[in-house]
């Protein structure tokens, strides 16, 4: 089998059998078809799209190209949640806490900022002596011991994504529907869980700018997570805004401690609820979300969450006594003060502007090598729908230096908007997908 044919195939339109991706895709990890033939590929596959059939064995291709967590010997329900990444998102370390304690086991793999998203694992490494990486083997003994455990992805978690993401980076092919979906589920399929709930981002601070193409992304994943079997729900959130009041990294630990202890903001909680609430029914300790809502809400209101939480920072090395001594105080000496530049109401706090200014501020990166800055970001006061005088305080913004402060200026005061209505009040919760 030529790699040219099968490029040619597709390039007109055709679709490719199992064994014709499976040529293109264990070539390229094997290193017999050269990057410039699977980069040909990826751009025909980016315009002429893949049948469900062709994702499915996509997605199950990658996965065999690896090995996979083991969790037998632990008893479940396994249910793990991940997102299409967004701006303040800082639900899993909210969540998972809150699940494990209604008694669904968490096994969570995140990844690191990029682009204008933050990172789950950044943020978690903000904490002092917090490590997220796990080997196997501690991984199994804390989900098992504590409910949930988070980390990274291992090299030899689903090695043929490592790459082909790579490569997809830098041939402008990483915004397909069927390869975001052989992408992500193919690594959520790896690490255990037995079902799984996905928070597709809709809006301009998320990959999927339009709810139809947030839609067509979600579809995609619950269809084919579902001939994978497992069960899976598809949540599609608004992310025109920054999720929450704080955005950065130690300050997302801080913001998810308020969560943890029922003091969190309204938008945060909303989708950090809807999300655990689906989590229970897809593991099956709940029959309905509403139900599942209460359980969760009782977790928090309890303490029985936050206590996990403390639980969790102390098995993965964290120093729970300095990050609650860091808390409130963990704040770059280089700040500015965004203010409202005329009286009237927030009418939007742009969440791709404010993520593009969290890279030069040391929020996120550019580059999987660059670092990040614990003590940076933003910190709202007000958002959207609130009334401002001129010159009332919105956000006061940190960054690793004042040369970052100045790069950031222009995003930071572009993303806020100020009119003389307020804009109607709507649900986060954009609309659902389920296959359970
Ligand atoms: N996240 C992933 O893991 N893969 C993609 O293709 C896009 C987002």
């Amino acid at each position: 089998m030529r790699a040219v044919d099968i490029i040619m195939k597709k390039r007109d339109g055709g679709e490719l059998s199992r064994e014709e991706i499976a040529a293109i895709v264990n070539g390229y990890v094997s290193g017999e078809v050269p990057e410039y033939q699977v980069s040909a590929w990826l751009m025909a596959v980016f315009f002429r799209g893949m049948s469900f059939r062709e994702t499915a064995d996509l997605t199950d291709l990658m996965l065999r190209s690896g090995s996979t967590m083991d969790l037998s010997g632990i008893a479940g329900p396994f249910v793990d949640k991940h997102s299409t990444g967004g701006v303040g998102d800082k639900v899993s370390l909210i969540l998972a806490p809150i699940v494990a304690a209604c008694g669904v086991r968490v096994p969570m793999m995140s990844g690191r900022a990029l682009g204008h998203t933050g990172g789950t694992l950044d943020k978690l490494e903000s904490i002092p002596g917090y490590t997220t990486r796990l080997d196997e083997k501690r991984f199994r003994e804390y989900i098992e011991r504590d409910g949930f455990a988070m980390t990274g992805q291992t090299d030899a978690i689903v090695p043929a994504d490592k790459r082909l993401y790579s490569l997809r980076d830098v041939t402008a092919t990483v915004e397909s529907v069927p390869l975001i979906t052989a992408s992500i589920l193919s690594k959520k399929v790896a690490e255990g869980a037995e079902a799984l709930v996905f928070d597709v981002k809709s809006g301009p601070g998320a990959f999927m700018k339009t709810v139809e193409d947030a839609e067509r992304l979600a579809s995609s994943l619950v269809r084919t997570g579902q001939a994978m079997g497992k069960r899976i729900v598809g949540v599609i959130t608004d992310m025109t805004e920054p999720l929450g009041d704080k955005v950065g990294n130690f300050l997302e630990v801080e913001e998810s401690i308020d969560c943890l202890r029922g003091e969190g903001p309204a938008d945060l909680m909303e989708v950090t609820y809807r999300l655990s609430a689906w989590m229970l029914v897809a593991g099956g300790v709940a029959g309905d979300v509403g139900s599942a809502t209460a359980m969760c809400e009782e977790a928090v209101a309890s303490g029985r969450a936050y206590r996990l939480f403390e639980r969790n920072v102390r098995t993965q090395g964290g120093d729970v006594e300095k990050m609650l001594s860091l808390y409130s105080n963990y704040r770059s000496g280089h700040s500015r003060e965004l203010r409202a530049p005329e009286a009237g109401f927030i009418r939007s706090i742009d969440a791709f502007k404010i993520g593009l200014a969290g890279v030069y501020l040391g929020v996120g990166r550019n580059k999987t090598s660059d670092p990040v800055a614990p003590d940076v970001g933003f910190v709202f006061e007000r958002k959207k729908g609130a009334r401002v005088a001129a010159g009332d305080l919105v956000a006061t913004v940190y960054g690793k230096d004042a040369a970052s402060l100045d790069a950031a200026w222009d995003l930071v005061s572009g993303a806020l908007s100020v009119g003389p209505a307020p804009e109607a009040a709507t649900s986060l919760i954009v609309k659902e997908i389920t296959a359970l």
